[in-house]
């Protein structure tokens, strides 16, 4: 291939993230993972670990950081969006795997497996879907204990996401992944 026509597929490659990226503005979700891969910044990257005070995050809420150039959510889940992630017959998941990075191995997506302290308060996790990396969003998915709206739904291609974060309907194919943390501080999460 000469560098011409390989320089062409480049371009048409981001056109492609261009357009699709638009389609998805439009429709309320942000393409945050495509446009900080194609323009990463040196001190982005450099930043391998981050201490995030939690202290202001409400029952209920969530805090999106960005961590090396992606959205990490961070959520304090309610007793409701708790009970909703255990209750989950493990037989109903698309993905099985808990794809945590604080647990070696292919352990089970149990939502044990998944939240930061044993509670289950607090559930940390990788904000890219993984059909094809836009950033679904909270208190917007269908599964809930009660059938009403909770977990996370991503509008590009329609997946929906659990209280756990776990893929229940659509295009994605594994669940949101949990990043390396563990609190330092009472209410200090470091990441990575
Ligand atoms: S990128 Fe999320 S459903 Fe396709």
């Amino acid at each position: 291939m000469s560098h011409a026509e390989d320089h062409e597929g480049t371009r048409r490659d981001f056109l492609f993230y261009a357009t699709a990226g638009a389609g998805a503005v439009a429709a309320g979700a942000a393409v945050w993972p495509l446009v900080n891969q194609m323009n990463p910044s040196a001190d982005v990257r450099a930043l391998s670990t981050i201490r995030v005070d939690v202290s202001g995050v409400d029952n209920g809420t969530q805090l999106t950081v960005k961590w090396l150039g992606k959205p990490v959510f961070i959520r304090r889940r309610t007793e409701e969006e708790i009970t909703a992630a255990r209750e989950v017959d493990l037989s109903d998941l698309v993905d099985p795997v808990a794809r945590n990075a604080n647990i070696p191995g292919a352990a089970d997506a149990t939502d044990q497996n998944r939240t930061l302290d044993e509670e289950g308060q607090w559930l940390v996790m990788m904000g890219v879907c993984t059909h094809l990396g836009c950033v679904p969003l909270g208190n917007a998915g269908e599964y809930t204990t009660d059938g009403g709206v909770g977990g996370w739904f991503c509008p590009c291609h329609g997946s929906h996401y659990d209280t756990s974060g776990r893929i229940r309907k659509g295009p994605a194919p594994q669940n949101l992944p949990v990043p390396t943390a563990e609190f330092v501080e009472e209410t200090t999460i470091l990441l990575g």
